[in-house]
């Protein structure tokens, strides 16, 4: 799969990153983050919902439920998954998980792995890995260099063919 990789030193910088993807985003994508506790998936996530112009000070992990859905005033409306909890992939299928993954708006799914089986085919892999105290990287990958080369060329308008981003996935 071809990635690109991105060294984040603070909330803010992270935030940007997510902002920047959210912008990029259609209907029917799906987010799977991937990263330790603390890493930075909900901080990110933030950003998403920025990007789309929901409100990022509203995005915070859902505690009690497996999902907390954001929908105004922004652009696409966002369901926001946290799996931590999740014992068995199949408890996600009580969600109707279907009806937000195939539907007309964006899903980010915190703890993706555990989703198993049910992991769809198409989604952008987010992975978080914490390197020091504020210093994190993060890793985006796509199916195919085509994919993620137009990604790349929406997210990042006007820095192809040449910028770091596409140096990075070696495109
Ligand atoms: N560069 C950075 N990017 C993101 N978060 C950072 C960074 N540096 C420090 N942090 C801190 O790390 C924590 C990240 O928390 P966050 O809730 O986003 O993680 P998470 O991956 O969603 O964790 P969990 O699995 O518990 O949901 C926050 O306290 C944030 O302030
Ligand atoms: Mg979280």
């Amino acid at each position: 799969m071809p990635s690109i990789q991105f060294i984040s030193h603070s909330n803010e910088e992270t935030i940007r990153l997510g902002e920047e993807i959210g912008r990029a985003l259609v209907a029917g994508d799906i987010l799977a983050l991937r990263g330790d506790l603390g890493a930075g998936k909900t901080t990110f996530i933030r950003g998403v919902a920025q990007g789309l112009r929901l409100n990022g000070a509203d995005v915070r992990s859902p505690t009690f439920t497996l999902m907390n859905v954001y929908e105004k005033p922004g652009r696409l409306t966002l369901y926001h998954f946290d799996l931590y909890r999740l014992d068995q992939p199949q408890q996600v299928l009580a969600l109707d998980y279907e009806e937000y993954f195939y539907g007309k708006g964006v899903c980010a799914v915190e703890w993706a792995q555990k989703l198993g089986p049910l992991t769809p085919t198409r989604c952008l892999e987010i992975e978080f890995a914490h390197r020091q105290e504020n210093e994190r990287e993060i890793k985006i990958a796509l199916n195919s260099p085509e994919e993620m080369q137009k990604f790349i060329a929406k997210a990042w308008p006007g820095k192809c063919p040449d910028c770091r981003h596409c140096a990075a996935a070696k495109i």
